[in-house]
């Protein structure tokens, strides 16, 4: 077995290894060794990563926890890294890459993730709706870091899909919210089409989210995958893409640092406001900015074969071209 919790440190952590890479935590910083370098991310920033990569099982392609450390799914094997996507590292081969079975790396993760988050903190929530990340071991906040995420079979509300949401079911409106209308839309099915035609009040059902930067799936056809979100502060991770995303700004603002995916040239900045639509590139990475707390769908493509038609150049990275 490659991956096993050995000792508690002084602060009280576990530390962890996956391959040859080592994890350890100390008051303030989450610490990631390997034979030939050694890096460190503010624990908040990490563990926030981390929750995201664990519960969407690794994303679509790149998560960058930050310019240096991350995964790279190939979606039944994923490769955790030091600077693969750092030109620092690369150019003078410093760079580091295990290649490990996403169930072992992932089930790693997720211990380490249990053990390293302590009361109080919750690595899904805004930075004004969380308490701290940061001394000595103390607690745990289990509630926080095993939310399921939403998966919707066909559309969420559907008889026997998941449910949408209400004070009664444990998701009030949001603070920042408050304004959403809450009215629902009337149906009227023909007889015998009841569990077949449905309607929801999507901004209602959003402004209920009690996340941030979690894309859900709310409706699935075949794989076109509906994943609204909303979004507060900073995503937290760096996402690399492995097939185009598009995104509709459905409130308020984003603003998306977005880089060349390999090398992480700065390529353009993008000013997202309520009812802009973009189309993010599939040979980039980007990061979002939410001063206020937003909602955002993102259009997911799920079909297996895109990476490598991308990969091999049969496709091209923008789906559009205006000129
Ligand atoms: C993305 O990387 O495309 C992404 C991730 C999480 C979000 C929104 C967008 O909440
Ligand atoms: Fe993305």
């Amino acid at each position: 077995m490659a991956s096993t919790a050995t000792n508690v440190n002084d602060f009280g952590y576990r530390t962890f290894q996956l391959g040859k890479f080592n994890f350890w935590r100390d008051e303030y910083f989450a610490h990631i060794e390997w034979p030939t370098g050694a890096h460190l991310i503010p624990v908040d920033k990490f563990l926030k990563a981390l929750i995201r990569d664990v519960a969407w099982n690794f994303f679509y392609g790149v998560v960058n926890f930050d310019d240096v450390f991350g995964t790279v799914n190939h979606y039944g094997t994923v490769d955790v890294f030091a600077g693969l996507f750092n030109p620092g590292y690369r150019d003078h081969d410093r760079h580091h890459v295990e290649t490990l079975s996403g169930d072992e790396a992932r089930s790693t993760f997720a211990a380490m993730l249990g053990d390293w988050t302590n009361e109080g903190f919750d690595p899904f929530a805004a930075p004004e709706e969380t308490g701290s990340a940061f001394g000595p071991k103390h607690g745990s906040n289990t509630r926080a870091i095993s939310r399921t995420r939403v998966v919707a079979k066909r559309m969420a509300g559907l008889k026997e899909d998941t449910p949408l949401r209400n004070d009664a079911n444990g998701y009030p409106v949001n603070r920042q919210f408050a304004d959403v209308p809450q009215d629902e839309p009337e149906v009227h099915a023909e007889p015998g089409f009841e569990d077949e035609v449905h309607a929801f009040n999507f901004f209602a059902y959003l402004s209920r989210s009690d996340v941030t930067w979690n894309p859900s799936v709310c409706a699935a056809v075949k794989d076109s995958l509906l994943c609204p979100t909303t979004e507060e502060f900073a995503l937290p991770v760096i996402h690399g893409n492995d097939r185009v995303e598009w995104f509709l700004q459905l409130s308020d603002e984003i603003q998306w640092e977005i880089s060349d995916r390999d090398t992480g040239v700065v390529r353009a900045r993008a000013v997202m406001k309520a009812g802009d639509v973009c189309a993010m590139p599939a040979d980039i990475r980007h990061q979002g900015f939410s001063p206020k707390r937003s909602m955002l769908l993102v259009w997911e493509n799920a079909d297996p074969a895109l990476p490598e038609l991308y990969a091999q150049k049969k496709l091209k990275p923008n789906p559009v071209d205006f000129d």
